[in-house]
């Protein structure tokens, strides 16, 4: 009897199922998930120097730089963090609000990117450009003809923003006003010391309630924000990009990819890992965001498997 195999909508380590419960025990374990932290963490920062990442040399760079004197004039000391910011994340006790996750973002997210295409040689280099090409190829499809102001909420250390900063300049001649918003005045302070040329506006604020003016963006981004996050609040960021994009403005995404064959299938050790760093995985994997858009007032326009592990959607304010 031949059977026809169902596609999955989401890894069976994520949401409900035993498998995702039993992951879910194993994580509370604390004895056990310090050990598996510590380890994982060695073995991340070996492999990506194999790769040709300079992980500790970054670090070390980053301490002896000035980069702390931007702290000051980005932090917006009267920001009050939501609830969901302050725990662990990435396996940093302070998630995103200290210098340790500000100083390895970058070469965190070039290991992810190496990881995209792990059975290719690629350099960092080309896996990154490869990445970011593999959102901006989807989403210039959608774009509207005028494209001058733009945000990507959840920047972190620009590695999203500056490249999508150049994508539109070299479409739009020049004539593109970036702004990169994030929750982190640590990860601000990295990306304006990385900007050199000092191009894009770094904005400390928080997504779910900015002071942008309604209508003043063209294209709003969120790229690999939305699984960090508890499902409320990706709601509440849709909300209030309605209000800042404008009318035929475009909404775009890019995220882990919940049907990737490729994330349904992480071998036991990487999945325990992943839901250990990342809180808000089981809410992420089960959450309907081309539903959300829609619900929100959104137009929804496409869901792209733009790499083999992420999808990009993009959705537009209705005119
Ligand atoms: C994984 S990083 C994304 C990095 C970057 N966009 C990229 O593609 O390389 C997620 C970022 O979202 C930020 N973030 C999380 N919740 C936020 C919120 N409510 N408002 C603004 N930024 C937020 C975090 O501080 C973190 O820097």
């Amino acid at each position: 009897m031949t059977q026809t195999a169902i596609a999955k909508e989401k890894p069976d380590w994520a949401g409900e199922d035993w498998l995702s419960r039993l992951v879910n025990i194993l994580i509370k374990t604390k004895p056990l998930y310090s050990l598996m932290k510590y380890q994982a963490r060695q073995v991340l920062i070996k492999t990506a120097e194999k790769n040709g990442i300079p992980w500790r040399q970054t670090v070390k760079d980053l301490e002896s730089s000035t980069v702390k004197q931007y702290f000051a004039e980005i932090e917006d000391s009267s920001l009050e963090y939501p609830d969901y910011y302050h725990v662990p994340f990435h396996a940093y006790d302070e998630g995103n609000l200290c210098w340790k996750a500000a100083f390895e973002a970058a070469p965190a997210t070039e290991s992810m990117a190496l990881r995209v295409w792990k059975n290719e040689a690629l350099t960092p280099e080309v896996a990154k450009a490869r990445l970011r090409n593999s959102f901006l190829e989807v989403v210039t499809q959608y774009l509207p003809e005028q494209v001058n102001e733009v945000l990507d909420i959840g920047c972190s250390v620009g590695m999203s923003t500056m490249p999508l900063h150049q994508f539109l300049v070299d479409q739009n001649n020049g004539k593109v006003q970036t702004t990169g918003l994030d929750l982190s005045p640590h990860m601000l302070s990295v990306a304006k010391l990385r900007d050199e040329a000092k191009t894009i506006n770094w904005v400390h604020g928080k997504a779910e309630a900015t002071s942008f003016a309604d209508n003043a963006f063209d294209l709003i981004t969120l790229q690999f924000v939305l699984h960090e996050l508890p499902n409320q609040a990706t709601r509440d960021i849709f909300r209030e990009c309605l209000r800042i994009l404008r009318p035929g403005g475009c909404l775009a995404i890019v995220d882990n990819n919940p049907k990737s064959p490729v994330i349904q299938g992480l071998p036991p050790a990487l999945f325990v890992l992943m839901k250990s760093t990342e809180p808000w995985s089981d809410e992420y994997y089960t959450f309907a965001v081309e539903e959300n858009l829609r619900q929100m007032g959104f137009e929804y326009l496409t869901t792209v498997p733009s790499d083999p592990r992420h999808r990009t959607i993009v959705a537009r304010k209705p005119l």
